[in-house]
């Protein structure tokens, strides 16, 4: 029995000559957020993929909560929830009637329906065709759905895409009350403050490798510009520029502002995580890969 959630070992997938997964290697602790970050067509979805068993790869290891995957994947799909990154519901349904046929399916007590519909406040929405329903409910209905046999690990790919604050806040919500309730969760966002807010820990994927992988607080550490903002007077006025503490150029300059007395303030400017994806998933747009352009 693994310590870990998950535990990928060199993980690989290819399409046709193409590798989008290049051997990546990671590990999820229990109970924690973990962000999965990277450009699209970074391989964060097939990734997901490979480990909810849905397609197949040739070379690495997958480990779902003590269980291998794909050998052992019936154990593993109990355990699991996911939420795709697109909607795949019965739209001339209701949500109700949705959640009722996977109930069914997958052996959940009908009681437990109730419960996640009132869990993602869905209580009022509940008896309209999913095809009549807006991007945030349909996402809510979706989480629901995955939520109905209380998965102990939930994978979410871009919960929030394109909602508006007020339902990307209220999802943002359920993922902080899913982890108080001891859930592991596995989320793919492009919103850098979302992932900060949220995760405990993330790995940022370029090209199918992982080209970072820690706190967000370590990484905007480790990999952010340290910088600084600096209030001085230029030609009799008073002026702000930011100065990079690792450019020895702009060390210099500010050394001479501080030695003329020219100095009103100083304000350390921190990194952000935007900062940090720019900094590590930059090569890309230097490489000849087919997602090169904008
Ligand atoms: N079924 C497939 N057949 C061939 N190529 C595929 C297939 N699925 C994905 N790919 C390719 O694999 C690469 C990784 O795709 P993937 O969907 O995993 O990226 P992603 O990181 O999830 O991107 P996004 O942020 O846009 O969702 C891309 O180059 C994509 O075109
Ligand atoms: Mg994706």
């Amino acid at each position: 029995m693994t310590n870990y959630a998950i535990e990928v070992n060199g993980l690989e997938k290819s399409y046709g000559q193409t590798r989008v997964v290049k051997g990546i290697s990671f590990s999820v602790q229990h109970g924690e957020i973990f962000g999965f970050l990277g450009p699209n067509g970074a391989g964060k979805t097939t990734s997901i993929r490979m480990m909810i068993g849905e397609i197949p790869f040739k070379n690495g290891h997958i480990n779902i909560l003590g269980y291998d995957v794909p050998s052992q994947i019936a154990s593993t799909r109990k355990l699991v929830g996911v939420v795709p990154d697109y909607q795949n519901l019965y739209d001339r349904i209701t949500i109700r009637q949705n959640l009722e046929f996977f109930a069914a399916l997958n052996n959940v007590d009908k009681a437990r329906i109730d419960e996640v519909i009132s869990e993602v406040f869905l209580v009022e929405h509940q008896n309209k065709a999913c095809k009549d329903l807006s991007r945030g409910l349909r996402q809510r209905a979706l989480i629901a759905r995955g939520l109905l046999h209380k998965p102990r690990l939930f994978f979410l790919d871009e919960p929030t895409s394109a909602l508006d604050p007020h339902s990307a806040r209220l999802i943002r919500d359920l993922v902080l009350k899913l982890k108080g309730n001891g859930t592991t969760v596995f989320l793919t966002t492009h919103y850098m403050e979302e992932a900060d807010q949220l995760c405990d820990r993330l790995a940022i994927m370029n090209l199918g490798e992982i080209v970072a992988c820690d706190s967000p607080e370590n990484l905007k550490k480790n990999y952010g510009r340290r910088a600084a903002a600096v209030e001085f007077v230029e030609n009799d006025a008073v002026t702000t520029k930011d100065f990079s503490l690792e450019d020895k150029g702009d060390l210099a300059s500010l050394a001479k502002i501080v030695s003329s007395g020219q100095l009103h303030k100083i304000h350390s400017q921190e990194a952000t995580l935007e900062e940090v994806f720019m900094r590590v998933t930059g090569a890309r747009w230097k490489s000849n890969s087919e997602e090169t352009e904008a």
